[in-house]
């Protein structure tokens, strides 16, 4: 008979206090990539004497049934659970969240997770550290490559379909894993772009901005949370009780797990909220965080803590009820080994299905930011009009960087490079000239903290050549071919985990290498390697057509050629606005208005930067959020409301025409923005509130409706963090609808509904 909740209330009648906080703890038994300085020692010891809940980081199947027998050994049997950072694929790397997020292509979002679940469950893993939805508007920050960028509206789509893909609808499923949304919150907001960093918000941005992905989220199911490294106005998030189970648990409505991050507990010593581990402890189980992640404090103190009257063991009980409730949603209590089917590992791991999907994807996700004179797609290499294609650049032949940060189970000696990929797709049509053309980097400092993970590979490896003998290779090259390819970009620790950065721009040696490259007066694509938005106006200037590829993982090298070669669109849009250059960050297109509003150049007194150009946006960055070019040549129509007014219940549609003017097929994304001009508050300029992708062959043309209802216009009044109240004013809204949220119509309507409302969460 299958286990259910009256099982649960048993099990936890016959455990000791100690066996309780025994499944607190979470561990990691080292020896892979580490992301803190602490590691976990006795793992074995502890599991067979009941003090461990749930293992993570155990990276085969052989490992995960040997420390599953030794939690059979123990006087209750409880198995444990297994977690995994899965960010963006498991075996088969798909591109960076921040790129599949750049898709805007929910569908492929969440098969992208079901496969990564099928992977990981088929190795014993029960639960993944995904989806990061921390919304992002500083890409300094090194975590905004598993993002999904700076749109509130786009991460929740993005949470969802995540948690949709990964856990399959039913979490006892043996191919499903429990989604875990993290970081719990304001991460993204960070001071300064560092990591760790302190944030300071507004309850009304906290609900406006920060929390509505995890809100998606734990409506689309999600069975658990991770704190995050922040304070949030001052107190922890593994200390925050306010926002955790006040808000989140009590009055948001969520049941499931909440983990710490990786020594997050111990951690609220150093951020001076904590005087001691007990006190950490304590500090962590009151604010409704379950499971300690590494630090071991829960374990070490908590026992002691109940005795001395500091805690109840009923807090306890509670959080140690939520981690037998997941193991029982998993399935676990059933059968502690139904994921770890061992004819089933071999199967479902970088399957031709699997990388067929991850090759698409990087056409989903790669954004043509410039095409002039339509250079891509290059010609079809059989056509004879064009005999040669110099690849140039460090990334052509590398497979190490191709994963990206957060691929923790992927492995570069399955990657497709670039050159290969390229190589393959023209066959012996079209002759290829490689060359490196410079270093990722030339500082060996800062090579080194890039090669943080170097114990498996080097991502950034410093020629020998001079930095001159490398570009002269690349000009030789280039003047021998009739198009160039130069493939430049950021190392691939450049982003993800403590990698903040105060420059946004593509390195020094990688930019000389451009210049000589234009300078040869041969058409010019630049693909770029990115983990994050970058500060692209001088290669926007050097190349005839540029393309930002993110990183595409396993695939890159075939998918890359797709799009080089028409086989594929690059249909990405940007899922985060591309600053002019870092002084212009934080950026987001939904800014609210000044008082001084800037015209398009500068002016004095008004809001903007003295020292940019008049040619460039004050406000905006260079390329706007939404932004992204296609193969095809898309009209827009002018927007139709079928009323300009609505009230109450009412539904507003919104429709407009689409025509692909082009020879080539084409999809477009069509995106709706709302602004309300006249409020209590000042609103954002614009927010994106629901978009579409479509597909247009050549000249054809698609009609797109969108409709838009009360809670569209509505925004938080929250006084703290735990106010949930929100309003509608009545009065004008403006409806944007365009190709990105710079280039839109506008449709002015009025809502005539409740001063006031509270409606929704
Ligand atoms: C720290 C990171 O912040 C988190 O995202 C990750 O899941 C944990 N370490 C576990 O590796």
């Amino acid at each position: 008979m299958k286990k259910d909740t009256d099982f649960i209330d048993g099990l936890l009648g016959r455990m000791t206090l100690s066996e309780k906080i025994g499944q607190l703890n979470l561990v990691t038994p080292g020896g892979e990539t580490l992301t803190g300085t602490v590691v976990n020692t006795d793992v074995a010891e502890k599991i067979k004497t009941g003090r461990i809940g749930g293992i993570f980081g155990v990276k085969s199947a052989e490992a995960v049934r040997v420390f599953q027998d030794l939690a059979q050994e123990t006087r209750l049997k409880i198995p444990l659970f297994f977690a995994e950072d899965v960010i963006h694929g498991q075996k088969t790397i798909f591109p960076l969240p921040l790129a599949l997020a750049a898709s805007w292509d929910m569908d492929l979002v969440r098969a992208t997770a079901r496969v990564a679940a099928q992977e990981a469950a088929s190795i014993g893993i029960d639960q993944v550290y995904s989806p990061m939805v921390d919304v992002c508007r500083d890409p300094r920050w090194g975590r905004i490559a598993e993002s999904p960028g700076e749109d509130p509206f786009l991460a929740s789509r993005f949470a969802e379909a995540m948690v949709e893909g990964y856990q399959g609808g039913d979490l006892s499923r043996p191919d499903a894993v429990m989604a875990c949304l993290k970081h719990f919150c304001g991460y993204g907001g960070g001071m300064g772009g560092r990591d760790y960093d302190a944030v300071d918000l507004s309850p009304a941005t906290l609900h406006d901005v920060v929390l509505p992905p995890f809100v998606a989220g734990l409506r689309a199911g999600a069975g658990s949370i991770m704190a995050s490294f922040n304070t949030l106005n001052g107190v922890p998030m593994h200390a925050n009780r306010a926002v955790i189970t006040e808000l989140f648990r009590e009055k948001l409505g969520y049941e499931g797990l909440v983990v710490a991050d990786y020594t997050g507990i111990l951690e609220l010593i150093a951020h001076g909220v904590a005087s001691d581990r007990a006190d950490a402890a304590r500090l962590g189980l009151s604010a409704g965080v379950d499971l300690d992640m590494v630090s071991e404090t829960y374990l070490d103190t908590l026992e002691q803590s109940v005795k001395a009257g500091l805690i109840g063991e009923a807090e306890i009980t509670a959080a140690c009820r939520r981690v037998l409730e997941a193991k029982l949603k998993l399935g676990l209590f059933d059968d502690p080994y139904h994921r770890l089917d061992w004819g089933r590992a071999a199967q479902p791991i970088l399957t031709a299905a699997n990388r067929k999907l991850a090759r698409e994807a990087v056409a989903a996700a790669t954004v043509l930011l410039k095409n002039d004179g339509e250079l891509l797609p290059l010609p079809e290499p059989k056509s004879g009009k064009i005999g040669s294609i110099a690849l140039i650049g460090p990334f052509v032949e590398d497979r190490v960087n191709m994963n990206g940060t957060w691929a923790v189970a992927g492995s570069p000696s399955t990657v497709v490079p670039i050159a290969d990929g390229l190589r393959e797709a023209v066959g012996n049509a079209v002759g290829i000239t490689i060359a490196k053309g410079a270093n990722i980097v030339d500082e060996s400092w800062l090579a080194t903290r890039l090669n943080v993970h170097d114990w498996k590979d080097l991502s950034v490896v410093i020629d020998i050549r001079s930095p001159e003998a490398m570009i002269s290779e690349a000009v030789a090259a280039a003047m021998a071919s009739d198009v160039t390819v130069a493939v430049i970009g950021e190392a691939r620790e450049y982003s993800g985990e403590s990698s903040s950065r105060t420059d946004l721009s593509i390195p020094e040696p990688q930019k000389k290498l451009l210049r000589a490259l234009k300078a040869t007066g041969k058409p010019l694509v630049v693909v770029v390697m990115t983990g994050r938005p970058l500060s692209l106006a001088e290669e926007t200037l050097l190349a005839d057509a540029l393309l930002v590829a993110w990183f595409g993982g396993t695939e890159i090298g075939h998918g890359l050629a797709d799009v080089l070669l028409g086989k594929a669109e690059p249909s990405g849009r940007l899922p985060a606005t591309f600053p002019y250059c870092v002084g212009q960050v934080p950026v987001t297109y939904a800014h609210r208005p000044t008082g001084r509003p800037t015209p398009g150049r500068f002016q004095k007194f008004t809001s903007g930067y003295v020292d940019l150009p008049d040619d460039v946006a004050q406000n905006d960055g260079l390329y706007p959020f939404g932004f992204g070019l296609g193969y095809g040549k898309v009209a827009y129509g002018p927007p139709r409301a079928n009323r300009t007014k609505l009230s109450g219940d009412d539904r507003l549609e919104m429709t407009l025409t689409v025509t692909n003017l082009g020879d080539l097929p084409t999809s477009e994304t069509v995106q709706l923005y709302i602004g309300d001009p006249v409020a209590s508050v000042s609103r954002p300029v614009k927010e994106l509130k629901a978009f579409r992708k479509v597909a247009l062959a050549p000249h054809a043309a698609a009609t797109v409706s969108f409709v838009i209802t009360a809670e569209d216009l509505d925004f938080s009044v929250a006084e703290t963090v735990t106010d949930t109240r929100r309003r509608a004013e009545s009065g004008a809204f403006d409806i944007h609808v365009g190709p990105n949220s710079r280039d839109t119509q506008m449709v002015r309507i009025i809502w005539d509904g409740p001063q006031s409302g509270g409606k929704r969460s």
